[in-house]
């Protein structure tokens, strides 16, 4: 979709269909009212005769209106004017979406920017309807043999009050575009079965955006992994017929030498656990285990979008755990990177068997700071279910960005305590440590394993285990956390500009 935003009125902005929010009290927005009066009252009549009663996710589609240069008019039910938040703002714009989707429209006017949003200013309002609208178009069928057809939805204009929105909503359009971009990437890589996306497929993805994006793509094999000396990431490998890799991207927009963010992501194209074999149900989930992958891919492209004026580089290390002759067993103990050794007492725990040597291999960067993103842990979904990300960090004040990027995209993140105490449950008899930290905090001590690994640098990690994707009727990965990651970035371009 081709967003724009101008400053147009209703009787001269053309379009196939005007889209505007009523709400449920019966008064009527600034726009609203101008479009009321320009239809002769079809608004308020509408309201009167409760054809419509303003209910979020009501909508009513009127043709021809009068007075308007559209050839319809699309009433979309935005609930209680004192109740609407930014969440209920995009079920509004999504709702529209959908709407205009069923209606068969190739383009659109939103008059939406002016409904009163508590906590949300003009530019919030515009960020979000993008990233909205494209949750709400997004379609993979790419595996169907006959594919449904696309939403004709191609244009939308958005359509501002006068100058000061225009200059105050241009730049968080972009913003919404750009994470829009991301997160349909990392939906559509983590979409695919683990038999197309399969590590050498991400490595492909990854030198393509060196085309698309100017990326410095560099792709690690598994000899260059055994010169590294990367056992552990190599353990998990050995269980796979696909070879393993270690992607590394970097997007260069800063200054020359200007120490880069770094965003590790585990990369398990699939996971069935190894030896420790998983249970049959809902196995197919686990092609799903390379979103933190898809996630870094979405936010690297997004960041290139924006040109934004910081350097990041991205480590993707990428790998099958499967049951196999030659797999990791319990009890196995392989040696790291870092040199630390560690007892694989579960080979069903293998994200931190990999990323524990991306990171170490992240060192060599010099990072400003690294966040890591993982589906690492079921027991993170117990803890927070599917509207947090788990959050944990060995520095409060990256924490509190994230946290706070979290709130301002709508993609939050919780914080989970990573305390000393916790530390001793991945004691082994054997090795330096175990990879599992028995059943209790398991989210935390996956994060203390990590920690192990990160302590000459910035860090924090987030698990998305529970965020990343949806199972069920409504299967399908969400793009998390593509927007929170986006919005750190940002945030950095600000702080210190190239
Ligand atoms: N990829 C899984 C985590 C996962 C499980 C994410 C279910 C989403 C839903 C990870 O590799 C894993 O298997 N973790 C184990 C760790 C355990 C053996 C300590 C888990 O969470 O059960
Ligand atoms: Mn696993
Ligand atoms: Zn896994």
């Amino acid at each position: 979709m081709i967003f724009s935003i101008k400053t147009s009125t209703p009787e001269k902005q053309r379009s196939a269909c005007a889209v505007v929010g009523v709400y449920e009290s019966r008064s009527l927005s600034g726009v609203a009212k101008h479009i009321d009066e320009l239809t002769g009252g079809a608004l308020r009549t509408r309201l009167r005769k409760k054809d419509l009663t303003g209910k979020q996710s009501q909508t009513a589609m009127l043709y021809d209106p009068p007075g308007l240069n559209a050839q319809r008019l699309l009433l979309v039910g935005c609930g209680k004017k004192e109740d609407l938040d930014l969440a209920g703002y995009r079920k509004v714009c999504g709702t529209a979406a959908a709407a205009l989707i069923d209606s068969g429209c190739r383009d659109a006017a939103m008059w939406l920017l002016d409904l009163e949003v508590k906590a949300a200013d003009v530019a919030a309002k515009a960020r979000h309807l993008v990233e909205a609208m494209e949750d709400a178009c997004y379609r993979f069928d790419e595996m169907k043999s006959s594919n449904n057809e696309d939403p004709k939805l191609q244009r939308i204009t958005v359509n501002a009050a006068g100058r000061d929105e225009l200059e105050a909503s241009g730049p968080a359009l972009a913003a919404g575009v750009a994470v829009g971009a991301g997160k349909k990437l990392a939906r559509d890589l983590a979409n695919l079965p683990g038999n197309v996306c399969t590590p050498e497929y991400l490595a492909q993805q990854a030198r393509q955006l060196q085309q698309s994006h100017g990326f410095k793509t560099r792709v690690l094999e598994k000899k260059d992994m055994g010169r590294l000396k990367m056992g552990a990431l190599l353990s998990v490998a050995r269980g796979s017929r696909q070879p393993p890799k270690l992607i590394v991207m970097e997007y260069h927009g800063g200054k020359r030498g200007a120490p880069p963010i770094a965003l590790v992501g585990k990369g398990l194209t699939f996971d069935a656990g190894g030896i420790s074999i998983k249970p049959a149900a809902n196995m197919d989930e686990m092609k799903y285990d390379m979103c933190g992958a898809a996630s870094v891919f979405g936010a690297m492209v997004a960041a290139a979008e924006l040109k934004l004026p910081i350097n990041v580089v991205g480590v993707v290390p990428s790998s099958e755990n499967l049951p196999d002759g030659d797999a990791n067993k319990p009890g196995d103990i392989v040696t790291t990177m870092s040199g630390k050794t560690v007892e694989v007492l579960n080979t069903d725990a293998e994200g931190r068997l990999i990323l524990c040597d991306a990171l170490t291999y992240t060192e060599k960067y010099n990072p400003a700071v690294v966040i890591d993103i993982a589906t690492l842990t079921g027991a993170c979904v117990i803890a927070l279910g599917s509207l947090a990300s788990g959050l944990m960090a060995n520095d409060q004040s990256l924490a509190d960005e994230l946290l706070a990027a979290g709130e301002a995209s709508l993609d939050r993140a919780w914080q989970l305590p990573l305390w000393q105490e916790y530390q001793p449950q991945l004691d082994s008899n054997f090795a330096d440590m175990a990879n599992i930290g028995g059943r209790e905090a398991g989210a935390i001590t996956a994060g203390c394993f990590l920690s192990r690994f990160t302590e000459s640098f910035k860090w924090a990690h987030l698990d998305i285990a529970g965020t990343a994707w949806k199972g069920g009727k409504e299967k399908g990965a969400t793009g998390r956390v593509v927007p929170i990651l986006t919005q750190y970035l940002i945030g950095r371009s600000r702080r210190d500009p190239a």
